[in-house]
């Protein structure tokens, strides 16, 4: 297979990883990629949300899939331009891809999929914000109804940062076709509850989960300070109920497929179901429409069987027909490094070093995300998450040490990372 991987994270070096060693793979693109993925394929430049871009980068290594990492390329239907172009693409396109783009459209799907989810107004002037804080009651959850890049959602119990953060949105110009083309917020009622991420590949019809992992969205040990795209994960979850993975296949993944197949706009690519566990049971909190970062990072550790096979599969309608996926039975641990000033201003160019070193460790690997060469061909920081350390061992404490000897090893000036990824699970 050959195969050309639209991203740069460390989302998409863990993807990239996974597919060079797959000996299925016959030549590995990555665009615009990072220093990680150097490693393991070929980087070429090009901007993503450019669809003829991709196509002419795809052609030009004659692919024959093209998977896209990133939400804002699906989102802008990059996936529409590489399907027309007759290419095999992992990822849904622009109108499936509102999933993630729009909130209001994700509970519309909910709502008539009957799939359970905390109930939420849509609202598109102030007043209409006020209300329904006050109906729902604290603490209040405000969300941004387009894209974010993590920072879209505030969880607060002062009512004045909630109404500022719905005038800071609502301020913005343009919205879905779900709003009628108008800036939005959705208002919904508090989740409690451990949440969980399950990732679902689906071809349109059909709906193949990984195994589940958790996120540390908070930029805190102890859940503390601001959300962030994402500071740690783990995977398996030893504590979760039997059972969990089957149910949110019946409920959620399978009905919103069915859905989308119903509107015309059929999905495939990765379902992403972020779940709350409530004292009520299951709650969807939010999907994405891609890999998560840094959850994948820890599903691919574990992932034995090829993942070509199983992404090309959903790309050309016969998850039906895959050879069942296979895991190993280690858990793995991931701790993101994330740069001075994340996730507000971030500073840029700071040396790093040690990567080799914590790659020496037995069960250590380093993922790139935020990094670049300088003139000189040193490594140095480049963005908000800089690198996810990944740990794996007989279990998530094993797991866990590894992963945090691995971060021991690395220097960057200003660099912040959580000290309680997976602690205690
Ligand atoms: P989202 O982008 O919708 O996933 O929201 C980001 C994070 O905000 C989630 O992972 C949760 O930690 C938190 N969050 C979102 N919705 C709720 C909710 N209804 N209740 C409590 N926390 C929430
Ligand atoms: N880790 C959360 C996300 O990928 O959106």
């Amino acid at each position: 297979m050959r195969i050309l991987l639209v991203g740069s994270g460390a989302r998409e070096h863990a993807l990239a990883r996974a597919l060079a060693r797959d000996p299925q793979t016959e030549a590995l693109v990555v665009a615009p990629g990072n220093p990680g993925t150097a490693a393991v394929a070929t980087n070429v430049d090009l901007d993503v949300l450019d669809g003829a871009a991709v196509v002419a980068a795809a052609r030009k290594m004659a692919a024959d899939l093209v998977v896209i990492g990133p939400e804002a390329p699906l989102v802008a239907g990059v996936a529409d331009a590489v399907r027309e172009a007759g290419i095999a693409c992992f990822g849904p396109g622009g109108d499936a891809a509102r999933l993630e783009g729009s909130k209001a459209f994700a509970k519309e799907v909910m709502a008539a999929a009957e799939v359970p989810t905390a109930l939420a107004r849509v609202c598109t002037t102030l007043e209409q914000v006020a209300d329904a804080l006050d109906a729902f009651g604290a603490p209040y959850v405000v969300k941004d109804d387009g894209l974010a890049a993590g920072k879209g959602v505030v969880v607060t119990s002062d009512r004045d940062a909630a109404l500022q953060h719905a005038r800071a949105c609502l301020a913005k110009t343009g919205g879905d076709a779900a709003t009628q083309g108008e800036p939005a917020v959705v208002v919904e009622e508090y989740l409690d509850g451990p949440e969980i991420s399950l990732f679902c590949l689906c071809d349109g019809a059909a709906v193949v989960p990984l195994e589940p992992a958790q996120d540390f969205k908070r930029l805190g040990d102890g859940d503390s300070g601001p959300n962030t795209g994402g500071m740690g994960a783990y995977s398996p979850l030893p504590w979760a109920p039997a059972g969990l993975t089957a149910e949110v296949v019946e409920r959620v993944a399978t009905p919103v497929v069915a859905e989308m197949a119903r509107r015309g706009t059929p999905f495939v690519g990765l379902l992403y179901c972020g779940l709350a566990l409530t004292s009520r049971g299951l709650r969807v909190v939010e999907f994405n429409v891609r890999f998560g970062d840094p959850e994948t990072q820890v599903v691919l550790a574990r992932l034995e069987s090829s993942l070509g096979e199983a992404l090309m599969a959903a790309a050309t309608g016969r998850l039906d027909q895959a050879e069942s996926l296979r895991w190993t039975d280690d858990a793995a641990v991931t701790v993101v490094v994330a740069a001075h000033g994340y996730p507000g201003k971030v500073r840029k160019g700071d040396p790093i070093t040690g990567v080799d070193e914590a790659e020496e460790l037995d069960g250590v690997h380093v993922l790139h995300a935020g990094t670049s060469l300088d003139g000189e061909g040193r490594l140095v920081s480049a963005g908000g998450r800089v690198l996810s350390v990944v740990g794996t061992g007989p279990d998530i404490q094993a797991a866990r040490a590894t992963a945090y000897a691995g971060v021991e090893r690395i220097a960057l000036d200003g660099s912040q990372h959580r000290s309680d990824i997976a602690a205690g699970r």
